[in-house]
């Protein structure tokens, strides 16, 4: 199938929109929110062929589009009063409500619910056109199914071009993220998605109104989504997308520390820092970000990197339907660099004792984060898998469990297979010892001590205020590994030899501890004793 470029400044485009849309066939359309896949949402059989275009979960109903208020009554059971008094404030806008449907719905609308979302748009093209085709229309968003909502013409044709009858261009969306989605069928209203219109906004017309947990929350297994909508994987681009919440200072020095090339998503004039960024809005401008935040998440993948860090947009407002929006294309991965404690990161040459200096700020209220239990951890999450399978070989996982062991064995053989082994592990590390820190936190914890050989090799360093390392001297530590492990003093050399030289780990940490003899103690000013 060609897909139709009109543009709505030329003449006739549309009047093309209404007709093709009149004759059963799908056009894309320029809303103030995003751009909408429209198809005549009282013929079921054109409805049905969205689905198929977009790769649309069955289940997930559509918005229905009107450009009237007197175009409402037959598609409900009846007009419920608060829907003018919505109307009234909000419409034409960024606001869909839902009612009790009527018959007149075909079932491919409301995939089967008993309930209709209706809206009325403002954008002037998006209003001609539903006047002029003269049936009010079914219309998701024009993306594929999964990827980040289209806000300009050019989305709308990298994701649906051949698949679709048209595109209107009309010019980017000016409010840049969906509409609010409040639901008037249960009591008091529910809000199933933040948007345009604000909670705040809905509260001075409907009263109290609840928010659905959706969303903020990832739907556990099995339960079942008021708005189908929000279960499904969203928003995302190619790339791995992670939210970091804290300050812009926490931002830039965990993205200068990650070891793989990433891509910082952050505000206005905040780029320059980064070698691969995309700006999206100012950072106290939620409407900025609302206006851009689905093309930044595109431009993502033009820079190649596998992995993105977006900042975190403040969640009140408009900013909740950024947030909202952000979580879902992150996959809910939220890493939180805001600490109230200390957070120590020890590091040091094997026998050179830094679990003994663990211990002993353990004893004197330290929260220790022990990173071999993390790396342990941090394979058995199914992503990591998935990328060390990619990697190293299907094989390396059996009857749905990796063999830790095989694993080691290939990626350990050679200087590139280690490296490539920690490039994936390292950062799901990274992310479980940030948990562990919030825990200590929880705790009351003074600090959290991170324990990591490898704290210099891996992002860890950037969640850390101060780095510390033990060192001792080759014989000390030589007598301690041959004691510890049970090993000759050969195989003990081979280990020791294996990792760098004490020099390194000095000039890389903030303080130097010496662990030479047995009366050790470890005092820091920036720990209160006692
Ligand atoms: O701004 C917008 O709303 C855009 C433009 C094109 O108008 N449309 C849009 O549609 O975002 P879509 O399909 O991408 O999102 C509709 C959301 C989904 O989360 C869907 O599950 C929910 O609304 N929804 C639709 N009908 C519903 C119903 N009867 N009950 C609960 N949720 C419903
Ligand atoms: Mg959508």
């Amino acid at each position: 199938m060609k897909t139709h470029y009109l543009n709505e400044k030329e003449e006739n485009s549309i009047q093309t929109a209404a007709e093709i849309l009149k004759n059963g066939g799908l056009v894309a359309i320029p809303t103030e929110t995003v751009y909408g896949l429209a198809a005549n949402a009282l013929d079921g059989k054109a409805v049905a062929k969205i689905f198929t275009a977009k790769g649309r979960p069955q289940d997930n109903p559509l918005i229905v589009h009107v450009a009237s208020l007197d175009e409402i009554s037959p598609l409900v059971e009846s007009v419920d009063p608060r829907l003018y008094s919505l109307a009234e404030k909000y419409w034409p806008g960024p606001l869909t409500v839902i009612m009790k449907k009527s018959s007149l719905i075909p079932d491919e609308v409301s995939a089967g619910l008993d309930t209709v979302a209706i809206r009325m748009p403002s954008h002037e093209t998006a209003r001609k056109i539903i006047e002029i085709s003269g049936v009010p229309l079914a219309a998701p968003s024009a993306n594929a199914s999964g990827k980040p909502s289209p806000t300009k013409a050019s989305h709308v044709i990298q994701d649906l071009d051949g698949r679709i009858d048209a595109v209107v261009d009309g010019g980017e969306c000016s409010v840049g993220v969906e509409s609010t989605v409040v639901t008037l069928a249960t009591e008091p209203p529910t809000l199933l998605r933040p948007g345009g219109i604000t909670p705040a906004q809905l509260e001075a017309v409907l009263g109290e109104i609840q928010i659905s947990p959706a969303v903020f929350e990832k739907l556990k297994e099995g339960e079942k989504a008021e708005s189908p909508g929000m279960k499904y994987k969203h928003y995302a681009p190619a790339a791995q997308v992670t939210i970091i919440k804290g300050d812009f200072e926490s931002f830039k020095k965990f993205v200068v520390a990650q070891k793989e090339t990433v891509c910082a998503v952050c505000f206005k004039g905040e780029g320059k820092h980064f070698e691969n960024y995309i700006e999206y809005g100012s950072e106290n401008d939620a409407d900025s970000q609302a206006h851009s935040i689905f093309d930044a998440l595109r431009e993502v993948d033009k820079t190649g990197c596998n992995t993105a860090f977006v900042r975190c947009p403040v969640s009140s407002g408009v900013g909740l339907a950024v947030y909202n929006r952000l979580l879902r294309s992150a996959a809910f991965r939220v890493i939180d660099l805001d600490f109230s404690i200390p957070v120590i990161g020890l590091t040091g040459q094997t026998g050179a004792g830094k679990s003994t200096v663990g211990t002993i700020l353990k004893d004197k209220g330290c929260y220790t984060v022990d990173t071999d239990l993390l790396a342990r951890k941090a394979v058995e999450n199914p992503e990591v898998i998935a990328r060390l399978c990619e990697k190293f070989g299907d094989d390396i996982v059996s009857v749905g469990v990796l063999d830790r062991r095989e694993l080691a064995r290939r990626a350990f053989a050679t200087p590139e297979g280690t490296k490539a082994l920690n490039l994936i592990t390292h950062p799901e590390i990274t992310r479980l010892a940030v948990e562990e820190i919030h825990k200590a936190e929880a705790e009351g914890a003074k600090a959290a001590v991170i324990d990591a050989a490898l704290l210099f090799e891996s992002p860890l360093t950037a969640v850390c205020d101060k780095t510390v390392c033990v060192v001792a001297d080759e014989k000390i530590r030589l007598e301690r590994i041959v004691k510890r492990d049970g090993i000759s003093e050969a195989d003990a050399r081979l280990r020791m030899n294996a990792q760098p030289d004490e020099e390194y780990y000095k000039s890389k940490s903030d303080i130097i501890i010496n662990n030479n003899g047995e009366d050790l103690d470890v005092k820091f000013d920036f720990i209160q004793e006692g």
